[in-house]
């Protein structure tokens, strides 16, 4: 099939009578203040129903996925997610949640996100975890934001993160958009971290580390510790990159190895739902001085009581102790 749905659009025609006769015509002005509201018409294509059914169910025929057949996809270690999970996620009160949702539905939501966080945190050894990131990719990027965040916050310049030669490429993109300039850290010929290479590597132009634990060739880092040491030593952050944590789980956790910093692949370590080979969710945990540095809104227990879950944006101000400071290693 050649034609995108745009091909098909024709001026006028619509599969959709969206308007509801009992409420007549919404002037969206009373609901949404001017500066969200969109000023030009959004340019959807304009096709009758079975057109788009048509179209898409010939596209759906058209894709590979899991389900056809085999599915290599890079080093990551849980490719087939039980069909169980997506009707899970697909509850109503998780798929159809709103941003502009009143706050008074929404506690039943924080109560299951909040208790996931801290379960994610307890079971990596962090002490904080945001859920916001949208896949792996996503939690590193959100993890280096938070690196860099708090390096200006002390009023440090440094502009390097180090990466493993083996390291997965979302690690140097992610890097790399966070504004680093990423150097390589060979691997020696058993496949683990050089330590010669990564003291040579690191001086004070090194904001972070980045190591995948186990590794991409799926080898655990015995030297974890002495590296966690020497990247504390320099004044560095030590990111763990928890793609492959499902091996790890309920035996080590890598908050407890020196990891800082860590997203963890809910859609491979915990089997959820990974769309078409797409993204999933990429939570992210950090040890407590990055406590303050988390994406807002947070979700946290109100202190006027144990049901109460309080959303309040995150600010400059250390709320817990330890936030906001040096980690107790680091220079
Ligand atoms: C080691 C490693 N890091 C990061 C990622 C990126 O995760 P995602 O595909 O969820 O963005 C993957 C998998 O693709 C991976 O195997």
């Amino acid at each position: 099939m050649k034609e995108t749905i745009f091909d098909l659009s024709r001026p006028g025609v619509s599969g959709a009578g969206l308007q509801d006769p009992e409420f007549g015509a919404l002037d969206p002005s009373d609901w949404f203040d001017a500066e969200p509201l969109r000023t030009e018409p959004i340019g959807l294509p304009e096709v009758s129903e079975i057109e788009l059914v048509r179209h898409y169910t010939a596209l759906g025929r058209r894709a590979y996925g899991v389900d056809d057949g085999s599915y290599p996809l890079g080093s990551c270690t849980m490719k087939y997610n039980p069909k169980r999970h997506e009707p899970l996620a697909s509850l109503s009160g998780f798929a159809h949640a709103h941003p502009r949702q009143p706050e008074s539905t929404l506690p039943g939501l924080w109560e299951l996100l909040f208790h996931l966080a801290e379960h994610l945190a307890e079971i990596s050894g962090m002490d904080h975890v945001t859920l916001q990131p949208a896949a792996g990719a996503h939690g590193e990027l959100t993890g280096l934001l938070m690196t860099r965040a708090w390096f200006e916050s002390r009023g440090i310049e440094r502009d390097v993160v180090l990466v493993q030669d083996s390291a997965h490429g979302t690690n140097p993109a992610s890097a790399s958009m966070a504004g680093y300039r990423c150097e390589m850290i060979r691997t020696t010929p058993e496949g683990l971290t050089d330590l010669d290479a990564l003291e040579a590597a690191l001086d004070d132009s090194v904001a972070a580390v980045m190591l995948t634990n186990p590794s991409t060739f799926g080898l655990f880092e015995k030297n974890i510790q002495e590296i966690a040491e020497r990247v504390h030593d320099n004044g560095s952050l030590l990111i763990g990159d928890g793609a492959n944590m499902n091996s790890l789980m309920g035996i080590v956790r890598p908050g407890d190895m020196g990891v800082d910093v860590l997203q963890l692949n809910t859609h491979k370590t915990f089997s959820t739902p990974h769309l078409s080979g797409g993204a999933g969710a990429g939570p992210c945990g950090v040890k407590a001085f990055l406590e303050p540095f988390l994406p807002i809104p947070v979700i946290r227990r109100d202190a006027r009581g144990v049901d109460r879950r309080g959303i309040m944006p995150s600010d400059a101000t250390p709320r817990s102790q330890g936030a906001g400071e040096a980690p107790p290693r680091a220079g």
